[in-house]
């Protein structure tokens, strides 16, 4: 069997929970977690509202925490934004930057996600940086390009010592919420594409995450692929089998580095 190394799995909530639904939700996760082999590390990442909830509910479990967006400034008048500071503030690791979500609806570009991971880092949360295609993009043979020059702009901002410290997720836009996934062999493709980049910086170490559509019938077979780190999970996070299931999918291919 190839060497595989340590998984990440990574839960996004997305603009969904309530207080009430996410308590047994998140103690699920947790109990889950304690089971799963030292190999795999888990995390979810909640809406801003929710942060505190998840600081009382997994503190010394094996689930770290964070949020989805973060603001490009460290504090001031910026009404509405959230600073990493302040999601700091509530004990998270994790937060998600340049999702599709926000590259699209909130016209996020290169330069501001590259920004933001900055902000993230010298706040000590670990970014987990999002990079993908459309359909389109893919059909026109632009992929390639385009992650390449979404992951290019965020890592000529870093410095060596602060790309080894991000996390990337490869999420083709077409598989996300589709319930339609890439093939491994298409992740895998990407993901080593993606790798040769972060050797470039000497960030070879650095867990690249699949997410799109992932799910506990495909999860494996995804994790297996020799790039593929883990995943972040939007839909099936919601559900703490499913979850837990991708998590013991993670668990089952890798091995303690
Ligand atoms: P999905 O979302 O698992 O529901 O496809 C993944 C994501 O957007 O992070």
């Amino acid at each position: 069997m190839p060497k595989q190394r340590a998984k990440l799995v990574v839960g996004n909530w997305k603009m969904h929970g309530r207080l009430a639904e996410n308590a047994a939700l998140l103690e699920a996760v947790a109990q889950g977690a304690a089971e799963l082999p030292e190999s795999v590390r888990v995390g979810v990442c909640v809406p801003f509202p929710y942060l505190a909830q998840a600081q009382a509910l997994l503190a010394g479990s094996r689930v770290a925490w964070g949020a989805q967006d973060v603001s490009e400034h460290t504090q001031g008048a910026y009404t509405g934004e959230v600073a990493a500071a302040m999601i700091v503030d509530f004990g998270s690791s994790l937060v998600v930057v340049g999702h599709s979500e926000r590259r699209t609806y909130h016209h996020e570009g290169a330069e501001l996600v590259a920004v933001k991971t900055q902000r993230a880092l010298e706040a000590g949360l670990t970014p987990i940086v999002c990079v993908g295609e459309t359909l389109e993009q893919r059909e026109a043979g632009e992929m390639h390009q385009v992650v390449g020059e979404q992951i290019d702009a965020v890592l000529a901002k870093l410095s060596a010592q602060e790309a080894v410290r991000i996390v990337v997720a490869y999420e083709p836009i077409w598989a996300i919420g589709t319930g339609k996934s890439a093939t491994s062999q298409q992740a895998q493709e990407v993901h080593a594409f993606l790798r040769e980049r972060l050797v470039a910086k000497g960030a070879q170490d650095v867990p690249l995450l699949y997410g799109g559509s992932v799910k506990p019938e495909n999860a494996e077979e995804l994790f297996r692929e020799p790039d593929i780190d883990g995943g972040l999970v939007g839909g099936a996070s919601l559900k703490y089998k499913d979850f837990l299931a991708i998590c013991e999918a993670a668990g089952a291919v890798s091995v303690t580095q």
